[in-house]
């Protein structure tokens, strides 16, 4: 289709957006909690073997198969034959799910630099409580449960609008633009991550901290746990099974490299992570001191990571509390920045616009409307409450079984010797016959066992997170409507589906 093959400019441009959309919030305020709390040390293995034996084979096969069928996730799958189109809008679905919330999160953040940064809350437990209840209490003013939704919150709901339009900004003109932009998004998130860390580690009590990071503890290596945790690790953080990477690779040129391109983004994003680690538990290890506590008391996992334990140092420093709270806070929507545009434009825009036929801009400000309007709902009192039902559903459910079903159908459908024969056309080094059986069998396999292991058998035993069974109900009514509207919408003829059988970029 003309008008509709896009390309990024240079070569390092695909690099830094893949990088870019890799990079996020679970860098940060998932991986070094996760490390801790699985065997430390002993994670790493898990996590490393994860990465090299699922996630990069994965990223080249989403790469790949983008650069082959010079498309987005759907026209993928309707290029490998009609009937399985609906396996690519499947991660559409969970960017749509996923970009709705992401957003939120960074709207909160913007909060924080303009509005929060510079607040003390006081010392000790007390202002670490002070810190607690500032975040729940003002910024979320959160409801008791997912039935009682109250209003927005309305500086919210200004700070969301306001990160939409920078994200509209940077994807209305698509590839050329977004290569361009995500270099200097990088660059800044890193200097600024740089800056975090130094002052973590000169942190008195650092070193405390740090002895609980990577203290290893092989024996949780025997047991499910660390490897459904490390494996769905990877999986979220090299931002796969959500459709941006196939559209990210096929605006790669025919003779552009994969097999190179992805093991760099998978360690870049890796390294980034491993390094971020330094940072957060440099900084519990100043709260255990500042509050004589030990670190069970420190809140490191997720939202308390950010939005309390971060504060509650920045308001017992005793100097420079403000600027290192505004460079944290600016440091994660930047982080967060270059995934919610690869979203919103790689994941959903890109497959919407192939799809129907519509103009870049138009499509543009359609995702971008529609999802801002259903971030609303986040920004409600009872908002995190959904927040967190629609994370397990996109973010656990639609990203590993959208993956389950995509190393099948190309696997075996479409041949993963095929695909391979496609990456080592180009590619800096070839990919050996191993890649097919890892196609095959061992990321199906394994990412079905990550379902059922820390999914089904959790979830249909007690509702999820909790909640009252209606509101976790929720979960298996959304999947169902996306298997339903990905049937739909293969059956909808669309106006210009690019990448039907034969055809070449
Ligand atoms: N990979 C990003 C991170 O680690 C998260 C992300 C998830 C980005 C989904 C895009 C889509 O934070």
């Amino acid at each position: 289709m003309k008008g509709l093959r896009e390309r990024w400019l240079r070569p390092r441009h695909f690099i830094f957006a893949a990088i870019g959309s890799a990079i996020g919030l679970g860098n940060v305020w998932r991986f070094p909690y996760l490390t801790y709390e699985y065997g430390g040390a002993a994670f790493l293995i898990a996590w490393m073997l994860g990465l090299i034996v699922l996630g990069v084979p994965w990223l080249m096969l989403e790469f790949g198969m983008g650069r082959r069928f010079q498309s987005g996730a759907p026209g993928v799958f309707a290029g490998i034959g009609r009937r399985w189109e609906w396996v690519g809008w499947w991660p559409v679905f969970a960017s749509f799910l996923i970009t709705t919330y992401y957003v939120v999160i960074m709207a909160w953040c913007l909060h924080y630099v303009i509005g929060g940064a510079t607040l003390a809350w006081g010392v000790g437990e007390a202002g670490a409580k002070a810190t607690g209840d500032y975040f729940f209490g003002e910024v979320l003013r959160l409801s008791p449960g997912p039935g009682v939704l109250g209003a927005p919150v309305w500086s919210i709901v200004g700070f969301l609008a306001l990160t939409w339009i920078v994200v509209y900004l940077i994807m209305y003109r698509g590839a050329p633009v977004i290569g361009r932009v995500s270099q200097y998004v990088m660059l800044i998130a890193w200097a600024f991550l740089i800056i975090i860390f130094v002052r973590g580690i000169t942190l008195v009590g650092a070193v405390d901290g740090l002895n609980f990071y990577l203290a290893p503890d092989f024996g949780v290596l025997l047991g499910g746990g660390v490897w459904f945790a490390a494996l769905s690790q990877i999986a979220f953080t090299l931002s796969l099974g959500m459709a941006g990477m196939f559209a990210y690779g096929s605006f790669v040129a025919r003779r552009g490299d994969i097999a190179n391109s992805a093991t760099i983004t998978s360690f870049a994003n890796c390294g980034t992570s491993f390094f971020a680690g330094f940072a957060v538990f440099s900084t519990a290890g100043f709260l255990m001191h500042a509050m004589g506590v030990g670190i069970e008391e420190v809140a490191l996992k997720g939202l308390g990571l950010a939005f309390v334990a971060y504060p509650s140092m920045v308001s017992m420093l005793p100097v420079g509390g403000g600027f290192f709270g505004a460079i944290f806070f600016l440091m994660f929507w930047i982080l967060a920045l270059s995934s919610a545009y690869f979203l919103a434009y790689g994941g959903i825009a890109i497959p919407l616009m192939h799809k129907f036929g519509w103009s870049r801009v138009k499509t543009s400000i359609i995702v971008c409307a529609v999802c801002f309007l259903v971030g609303i709902l986040y920004t409600t009192e009872g908002g995190l409450h959904w927040l967190k039902i629609v994370d397990r559903t996109a973010a656990f459910y639609i990203l590993l079984l959208s993956g389950v079903l995509s190393a099948i159908v190309v696997g075996w459908v479409y041949g993963a010797d095929k695909l391979r024969g496609h990456i080592n056309e180009t590619s800096d080094f070839k990919v050996g016959g191993w890649f097919d059986w890892i196609i095959k069998i061992v990321l199906p396999v394994g990412l079905l066992f990550v379902v059922i292991y820390g999914g089904f058998a959790k979830d249909l035993v007690e509702p999820y997170g909790g909640y009252p069974l209606w509101a976790a109900s929720m979960i298996w009514v959304l999947l169902i409507v996306t298997l339903g509207l990905s049937f739909l919408l293969q059956r909808h003829k669309g106006a210009t589906i690019v990448g039907g059988k034969g055809r070449r970029g």
